[in-house]
């Protein structure tokens, strides 16, 4: 045990969108091969990182509170003789680089998402006690730079998964921090895609989300010579041994072509569920947004994708308040709502970034009609996620089995549209697909028993009978 005592421990902290997620994966690998194991104790770790997000002024600022009680807990652990390093990685990394140590001395390190391939020469950089500043938009890519997870790595992390295959974003929406902190749209080649994929699957996932800013804007040359969207590298993926369930977001409406929305309905392996941010059913506002489609557009889009996939659930992004949004346009926004039927969405208020030409409008809308705007828009999504969900309710679907419940006795699965289903089954079912009968519907999920499973004995009788006549 001596040894792996000697090792130094890391915490990670991720925020933000799935991205960050997958990305706090790759760290912890690349850190692994370097000798660091992970902690979920942020108090004895040797290295602390957060990795942040800069969408919403909000996301930002959480990180600078977090970095104080960072410095409490770096400070008491010097006086006991222990040196902590602490990391800004992600998206504010990248938005302020060299101000954040500014503003927070107790961070020794800052990289940005384009170079976390860098992260161990730039740790022995700081130990060495110059603080490492790393905001470039590297040349190499980092994903075919990082050491992959091994077996075990993956296993631990359950039977769902993310694979990024795409990163930046060229379209420049004004509201949208996104295409400067993770820079140009660049394709990850299929080859390497493939070959992950396969990793993974043979590691037992089941279930692999693509990742993307703007997923389906993947583009590459195929392994038959062709060059490929999105949608051919699907059909590749599909033939994987082990990957049931394929999913992929985000898509940007502009972006779904014609092999992609026919894979919809070729592949049973691809979800019927899809994410597909339209923002606003303005189209005044969707040109000011630099959207570049719009709302009749995205009705159009939503047909096609019904007509090659009928019963897929659909959901979007909203931003509430963008400069110069008027009642009427907010009531287009709530019509289009209406019209599309939602399975889910997230909502947000506008939100002014640094840099953006939104930032600079002098229309801004005021927080209290912001504030009564995304209540109405919630709760008519809310009212439409209930209803979708209703549905589910008697009928027999597969549910993949992820992990335990809240409750003893039960685990946790996901239905081909994304609902989670708590089902009353023995821990060994996990990574598993089962059919399930959907017999009730809570707030965050639904629940469900085994389909064809054994009735317990004294179930059908308790059924029947009065207290009195099963009373010992
Ligand atoms: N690439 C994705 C979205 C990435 S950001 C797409 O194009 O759809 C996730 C969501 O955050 C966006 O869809 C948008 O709804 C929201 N968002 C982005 N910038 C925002 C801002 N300045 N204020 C409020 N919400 C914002
Ligand atoms: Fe941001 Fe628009 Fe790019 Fe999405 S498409 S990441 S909202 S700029
Ligand atoms: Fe946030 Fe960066 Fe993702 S700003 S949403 S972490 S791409």
């Amino acid at each position: 045990m001596a040894a792996a005592e000697e090792k130094k421990r890391v915490f990670i902290k991720t925020y933000g969108c799935q991205m960050n997620v997958y990305d706090s994966e790759r760290m912890t690998d690349a850190l692994a091969a370097d000798g660091y194991v992970s902690t979920q104790k942020v108090e004895e770790a040797d290295l602390v990182l957060l990795n942040t997000c800069h969408i919403r002024e909000k996301a930002a600022e959480k990180v600078y509170s977090e970095l104080g009680r960072i410095r409490v807990m770096k400070e008491d652990a010097a006086r006991s003789g222990r040196q902590v390093m602490v990391g800004v990685t992600g998206c504010v990394a990248q938005a302020e680089g060299a101000e954040i140590a500014r503003r927070a001395p107790v961070v020794d390190l800052v990289v940005g998402p384009q170079s976390y391939q860098h992260l161990p020469r730039l740790l022995k950089e700081a130990a060495s006690g110059r603080r490492a500043i790393e905001t470039e938009f590297a040349i190499e890519q980092k994903f075919d730079t990082l050491p992959a997870a091994t077996k075990a790595q993956t296993r631990a992390r359950g039977v769902t998964a993310f694979l990024t295959i795409q990163e930046g974003c060229d379209k420049f929406c004004t509201f949208c921090v996104v295409p400067y902190t993770r820079g140009a749209e660049v394709s990850r080649a299929a080859e390497a895609i493939l070959k992950e994929a396969q990793r993974l699957g043979d590691a037992g996932v089941r279930e692999l989300t693509l990742l993307g800013q703007n997923v389906n804007a993947w583009h590459g040359d195929g392994t038959d010579g062709r060059s490929w969207g999105l949608g051919e590298l699907l059909y590749r993926l599909a033939e994987i041994p082990g990957l049931d369930r394929l999913r992929y977001t985000t898509s940007h409406p502009r972006d779904m072509d014609q092999a992609l929305i026919a894979a919809h309905g070729d592949l049973p392996a691809l979800m019927p569920y899809l994410h597909l941010p339209v923002q606003s059913g303005a189209d005044r506002i969707l040109a000011a947004m630099n959207r570049k489609h719009g709302s009749d557009d995205y009705l159009r889009l939503v047909d096609r994708i019904r007509a090659a996939r009928p019963d897929i659930a659909l959901s979007s992004d909203f931003i509430v308040g963008f400069p110069g949004e008027s009642d009427a346009e907010f009531e287009a926004t709530m019509r289009l709502i209406e019209t599309v039927g939602y399975a889910a969405a997230y909502s947000f208020k506008y939100s002014p970034r640094p840099g953006t030409p939104a930032a600079l409008r002098d229309d801004m809308v005021s927080e209290a009609v912001m504030s009564e705007r995304l209540q109405r828009l919630q709760a008519l999504v809310a009212a439409q996620q209930t209803a979708f969900n209703r549905q589910a309710v008697g009928t027999v679907v597969d549910v993949l089995f992820e992990k335990p419940g809240r409750m003893a006795g039960q685990i946790m699965g996901r239905t081909p549209y994304l609902q989670a289903v708590a089902v009353e089954a023995g821990p060994e079912r996990i990574g598993t697909i089962g059919r399930v009968a959907i017999d009730g519907l809570g707030t965050n999920s639904l629940f469900g028993s085994l389909a064809g499973a054994q009735p317990r004995p004294e179930a059908p009788m308790a059924r029947n009978a009065t207290a009195a006549e099963t009373a010992p």
